[in-house]
């Protein structure tokens, strides 16, 4: 696996392989690496040339300042991990080398509606520093295809929409959900829950696939989110942020009939303190 730390070399090597018509997948993280991430790699090494991962832990997508400083760095462990995936490059850079301005001068994107609703009401500015960053990384990788996992369904959105208004040639890949056996989503920041919340956590994915298997047994998309809500609630030490039945495209909530429309239910839960996400395709 080569590792990149600096733009300049990185780029030449990237210059090379493209010169030579090689097709470049690329997987965007944070690092703290899960066999959610590894599978985004799985998936792009027998379609790509070359598979590049990136691991940035990006300060302007966070809007809490401790959530910043608690996020996981284990670059050791995210070092094996990428080895024994097989992955062509890691491109490590730093603050500077993706700030370089020092204080970062964010594009002031308009992202519409998807900056409105759900994460975006919770997380004030949170997408505005995503679609940021990863602009600035496909500025540098310029990959063929962007492999991104449906557990961040809105933060696809909104790099999609990042990516219409740049006018860039990139297509976006969306890769499967990855679960551990209990049902919960793999997230970096599962490493945070104690005994306790990590099975009280499972209750998460439970409702989820309660409430598509039985969507047809509540009168109203009203009931059903009325329903997911109380079985979230119930979770101890939980803090409910939001549970939607919204659109897949469009994000906007579903208040009649799931019928005949593709749609998404999407929730925020605190649990003993960690923040989790997770959704389920209707
Ligand atoms: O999903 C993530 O890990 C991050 O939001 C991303 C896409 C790497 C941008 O920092």
């Amino acid at each position: 696996m080569y590792l990149f730390k600096s733009e300049k070399q990185f780029a030449s090597f990237l210059q090379k392989e493209k010169r030579e018509g090689k097709k470049i997948g690329f997987v965007p993280t944070m690092g703290a690496l899960h066999y959610g991430h590894i599978s985004l790699i799985e998936k792009a090494k027998p379609e790509c040339d070359i598979v590049v991962c990136s691991i940035f832990v990006n300060p302007t997508q966070f809007n809490d300042k401790k959530d910043l400083e608690k996020y996981p760095r284990p670059i050791e462990h995210d070092m094996e991990m990428l080895l024994k995936a097989d992955c062509t490059v890691l491109y490590l850079p730093s603050v500077e080398e993706m700030y370089p301005e020092g204080k970062p001068h964010l594009k002031n994107y308009d992202l519409g509606y998807y900056d409105k609703v759900l994460e975006a009401a919770f997380r004030p500015g949170h997408f505005l520093g995503v679609a940021n960053v990863v602009f600035r990384l496909l500025q540098k990788v310029n990959p063929d295809v962007l492999y991104l996992g449906q557990k961040d369904f809105q933060q696809i959105q909104i790099i999609r929409k990042m990516i219409e208004i740049e006018n860039l040639p990139t297509k976006i890949e969306v890769c499967e959900i990855v679960r551990e056996a209990s049902g919960l989503a793999m997230s970096s920041r599962n490493v945070r829950l104690s005994d306790d919340a990590w099975n009280n956590a499972t209750i998460i994915s439970q409702t989820l696939f309660f409430l598509k298997e039985n969507k047809n047994n509540f009168s109203s998309v009203s009931a059903l989110r009325k329903e997911g809500i109380k079985m979230l609630k119930a979770i101890p030490d939980s803090i409910v942020e939001y549970l939607e039945v919204c659109d897949v495209e469009t994000l906007r909530s579903i208040e009649i009939s799931v019928e005949g429309k593709p749609a998404i239910i999407l929730t925020a839960i605190w649990i003993d303190g960690v923040r989790l996400i997770d959704n389920v395709l209707l």
